[in-house]
């Protein structure tokens, strides 16, 4: 039988944990299992022009540079970015010890335009890994009405229903950023599936796993690339107290390749999600209708359990791969 590789557009704005997803995903390409079609970077984490050269200096680094790389959709409102817990250049402070990318931000095609594209030409193939701020997926849907339809599925790193917010009391950090946009993606389709901050503040890589992975293979620049950037994402972790003391981060992005590629480690509820668009102090909340017979217009599928002993086992073997 024949086995069907997943085609992949990474909707990113690395971010500590965007680039542990984005090497997750370059690992399961390079064995075969998955097909990268393009990444297109968001402004949130830190900067368009930074998400841009951080994702390029990736894929240079994973020997994948001819993968498209599209640029941010500017945000037209006041927002607060993290590079308090990813570092000025979204990668840890790290960019100066990797090679620099090929690419001309001036010269890419804008993310909203490389997701109509592709959704376009291969109608029904591509799931889409959102793990930014939704703005690209909601300009692209605001410019071509209907286009999100056109993907295979859309798994969003995003919300909190049940937790506090990571960003204000109520709101997670991709949420809270452009809420409009999560809404125009919520209200795109009635399958999304939403990993919530609930499940991946679970989501804890230590530095035990960096060290794992890196005697695999200890003179590769990848392994020595993941060690260091560990180190920083564990140091504003504990500054910030993301993980209540524990040495480790949380690798919240890297749970929607862990699904889209080891779906047994999760457990799911259907819902009708709405994203609070107003509120003064609630303005990016998630909320979940459980009102009796909403379900029959429920818009998601959000993650309520990981099994994060086998998410790990799975992340730290692909590593090894890299
Ligand atoms: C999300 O916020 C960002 O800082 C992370 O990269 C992740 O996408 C977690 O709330
Ligand atoms: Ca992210």
């Amino acid at each position: 039988m024949e086995r069907l590789i997943p085609k992949i557009i990474l909707d990113t704005d690395p971010g500590g944990d965007d680039i542990f997803a984005l090497l997750w995903l370059l690992s399961l390409v390079k064995q075969g299992v998955a097909k990268l079609v393009a990444v297109t970077t968001a402004e949130g984490n830190v900067s368009a022009r930074q998400t841009f050269a951080a994702a390029s200096k990736i894929l240079k680094l994973g020997g994948l540079d001819e993968i498209e790389i599209g640029r941010a959709v500017a945000v037209n409102h006041a927002t607060t970015n993290a590079a308090h817990i990813h570092g000025s250049d979204g990668m840890g402070n790290l960019s100066q010890t990797l090679p620099e990318g090929d690419r001309s931000f001036e010269l890419a095609n804008d993310s909203d335009q490389v997701l109509i594209d592709a959704l376009t030409t291969q109608p029904g193939e591509i799931t889409i890994l959102a793990i930014a701020p939704f703005t690209n997926l909601a300009a692209a849907e605001t410019r071509s009405p209907g286009i999100l339809q056109r993907a295979k599925e859309i798994v969003l790193m995003g919300g909190a229903f049940g937790c506090a917010g990571n960003v204000t009391a109520h709101a997670e950090f991709n949420v809270a950023y452009h809420p409009e946009a999560a809404q125009v993606v919520l209200n795109s389709r009635s399958d999304i599936v939403m990993v919530p901050l609930d499940v991946t503040r679970s989501l804890i890589f230590t530095e035990a796993m960096a060290q794992t992975i890196r005697q695999a293979n200890p003179d590769s620049a990848i392994a020595q690339f993941i060690d260091a950037l560990c180190s920083f994402m564990i140091s504003t972790a504990l500054t910030y107290r993301e993980t209540q003391g524990d040495r480790g981060f949380l690798i919240h992005d890297a749970a929607t390749v862990g699904y889209l590629f080891y779906p047994e480690t999760f457990l799911w509820r259907r819902a009708t999600v709405q994203i609070e668009t107003q509120g003064l102090w609630t303005r990016g909340q998630t909320l979940i209708d459980n009102r009796h017979g909403a379900k029959a217009e429920a818009n998601a599928w959000i993650a309520t359990q990981v099994d994060a002993p086998n998410f790990f086992t799975s992340l730290i073997e692909d590593f090894k791969r890299l």
